[in-house]
């Protein structure tokens, strides 16, 4: 088998063996196929793409690439969940902590942010303390023990995916359904979680802007997972606007420990709930999705939720007094407020741009690897569908680096459409595939 051949095949529209794909993901691997090889490869899955067996072998053949995580140690169904990737989207810290004190283990391996998304474990470093890095035998015996941990991905998990991905970053090759539903799945697959709920965003903050590509990757990333064994099923659920109030780490932190209270805004806590339903059904801790939304909503009312986030916290060497004084997070104190040019509804806002607009702020990053800057961000204090008088307040932005300012207001400004003409109101979940 040489390289060029393979090429050749997928770039005439022929379907790969699993040897053939497996030939050239080990072999870029291993450095025997050059990046040159390996990015006309893409380029040629990119237009040609891949059937469900193509994909479910290059799924397959990434996982194993690396480290697989055993589960089995930890009684119970383990579900996972994982979101494509949105803007102001801070559901794993609250979702996590509802279903682990609904009884369900949450073991969970989540990113850091890249671009105008954020990441998980960012967010959690701003809790002065938190520690996202634990040994294999700590992160297993806080899920014994306490229902729940929260680590960054182990540098050997899905190893393939991560070079073919900054490849793919560079070759205009990543916004293709079966590189993206493969990447994400490897990963998930290599996590070792029993089911998986996935969060496919779509909208203008998202990877995918229209509910048909939303729904075909979806489609996509489903049958991955149920052809590896993995009951698994997707939401298709709103990015036109950012989820909740808040944009940047310690601010969506904030934003997180308030929904925990009950005093979260209804989007984000509802997202919360239909999620959780899901993983709740999965691993068989509701019999249906009404009575796990409704245990899910008591976790909430009775405070057991926001007591896992404080154990977690805790179990994980951060400063558990955040929860009662969320100004122990450090916050900027230095601010602007972004005012509307004329009165009317807010008919549109590019979530996006929004998005890039608290990233120039230092909250997100450009490039992997890049320094972030926890306590800055954006708050929003109007909504798409929102009535505005010309002066009011749109949102503030929380900043340190006043030589970024400007660039970030214009791109935030730039993000809201205001019309005379109330909207139509958007759903939060478009649709469910499974
Ligand atoms: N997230 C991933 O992990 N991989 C992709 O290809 C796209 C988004």
């Amino acid at each position: 088998m040489r390289p060029y051949d393979v090429i050749l095949k997928k770039r005439n529209n022929v379907k790969l063996s699993k040897e053939e794909i497996k030939y050239m993901v080990m072999g870029f691997i291993n450095g025997e196929i050059p990046d040159y090889q390996m990015a006309a490869f893409l380029m040629a899955v990119y237009f040609r793409h891949m059937d469900e067996e193509e994909r479910y072998h290059l799924t397959e053949i990434m996982a194993k690439s690396g480290d697989m995580i055993d589960l089995s140690v930890i009684p119970g169904i383990k579900v996972d969940k994982h979101s494509t990737g949105g803007v102001g989207d801070k559901t794993t810290l609250i979702l996590a902590p509802m279903v682990a004190s609904c009884g369900l283990p949450v073991a969970k391996m989540s990113g850091r942010g890249l671009g105008h998304t954020g990441g998980t474990i960012d967010k959690l470093e701003s809790i002065p303390g938190f520690k996202t890095a634990l040994s294999e035998e700590d992160f297993m015996s806080n899920v014994k023990r306490h229902g729940i941990a929260i680590v960054g991905q182990t540098a050997n998990l899905a190893p393939a995916d991560k070079k073919i991905y900054a490849l793919r970053d560079v070759t205009a090759t990543i916004d293709e359904i079966s590189l993206i539903a493969s990447s994400i799945m490897s990963k998930k697959l290599a996590a070792g979680a029993d089911g998986i709920v996935l969060d496919v965003k779509v909208g203008s903050g998202a990877f995918m802007k229209d509910i048909s590509s939303a729904t075909d990757l979806a489609r996509a990333m489903v049958d991955i997972g149920k052809r590896h064994g993995k009951e698994t099923v997707a939401l298709l659920t709103d990015m036109d606007k950012p989820l909740g109030l808040t944009i940047g780490n310690a601010l969506e932190v904030e934003e997180a420990i308030d929904t925990l209270k009950g005093n979260g805004p209804k989007d984000l806590e509802e997202l919360c709930v239909e999620l959780g339903a899901q993983m709740l059904k999965i691993g068989k801790i509701s019999p249906d999705l009404d009575s796990a939304r409704e245990t899910l909503r008591n976790s909430i009312k009775s405070g057991k939720a926001l007591e896992k986030f404080r154990e977690l916290v805790e179990i994980q060497g951060g400063n558990p007094n955040v929860i009662d004084d969320t100004s122990l997070l450090n916050i900027s104190t230095h601010t602007r407020t972004i005012t509307a040019t004329r009165s009317g509804y807010i008919y549109s806002m590019d979530a996006e741009k929004i998005g890039i607009s608290s990233m120039i702020l230092g909250a997100g990053r450009i490039h992997k690897g890049d320094k972030i800057d926890l306590s800055v961000g954006v708050k929003l204090t109007k909504k798409t569908g929102d009535f505005v008088k010309a002066g009011e307040t749109l949102c503030t932005l929380y900043y340190n680096r006043e030589e970024k300012l400007k660039e970030s207001v214009n791109m935030i400004q730039d993000a809201y459409t205001i019309k005379d003409t109330k909207p139509e109101s958007v759903k939060l979940v478009h649709g469910v595939v499974q």
